[in-house]
């Protein structure tokens, strides 16, 4: 297939999947059972809220990396600016342990909008943690596919990740592959 048809093609498929109708609350919401630790519990698989602030979300993206201190206000002020200040672009997937009303795992996707490609759109994951006492038991693996799947629905035609070379057979067994490298330049 050459270059234009390629993108024409990329343009049908994304005219398809992305519904503006859909609001960012609406994009998913599962209940489903697992077994952990604790034996069988209930969990939900959904989009970060603000009162998840009280269930731990920033705890357990501790465990990734440093978080500071992050006031009620700030958390509230960074979540409404996703959501407004470019719509559908930032997707923060959570499970909750229903049980415990606590936040046990979280991937974010971020949709990128390109000019390249017939101005196509790239999904990036960043912030992907289980928490400890949950890993093991496929939790990571359900938020990377819900992501995926909201890439797919979104519009993007392909998603990519930046990880430690540890992580890189997790993320292949949810079907990514290792492609070029990762430079940065750090601004402070
Ligand atoms: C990496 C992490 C998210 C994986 O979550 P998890 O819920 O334990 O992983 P899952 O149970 O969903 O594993 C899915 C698959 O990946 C494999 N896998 C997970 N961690 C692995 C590891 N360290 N090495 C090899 N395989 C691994 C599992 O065996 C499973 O394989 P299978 O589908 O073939 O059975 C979790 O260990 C974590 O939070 N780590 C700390 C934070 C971190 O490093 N995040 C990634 C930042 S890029």
């Amino acid at each position: 297939m050459n270059s234009e048809s390629s993108a024409s093609r990329r343009m049908h498929v994304l005219q398809q999947q992305v519904d503006p109708s859909h609001t960012h609350e609406q994009v998913l919401s599962t209940n489903f059972t697992s077994s952990t630790q604790s034996g069988q519990v209930n969990l939900s698989l959904r989009l970060l809220q603000v009162d998840d602030y009280h269930k731990g979300f920033l705890q357990i993206l501790g465990q990734l990396a440093v978080v500071g201190e992050v006031s009620f206000d700030q958390f509230k002020k960074r979540l409404e600016e996703q959501k407004k200040v470019v719509p559908q672009t930032y997707f923060t997937v959570v499970i909750e342990d229903v049980s415990k009303g606590k936040i046990i795992a979280t991937s974010t996707l971020i949709v990128e909008m390109k000019f390249t490609h017939g101005c196509s759109r790239v999904g990036h994951i960043e912030d992907v943690v289980v928490d400890e006492t949950y890993r093991g038991y496929k939790l990571g693996k359900r938020v990377i596919d819900e992501c995926k799947r909201i890439a797919t629905e979104q519009g993007c035609y392909k998603t990519i990740l930046d990880c430690s070379e540890k992580n890189v057979p997790f993320y292949e067994s949810c079907g990514f592959k290792k492609k070029e490298v990762q430079m940065r330049y750090d601004n402070h």
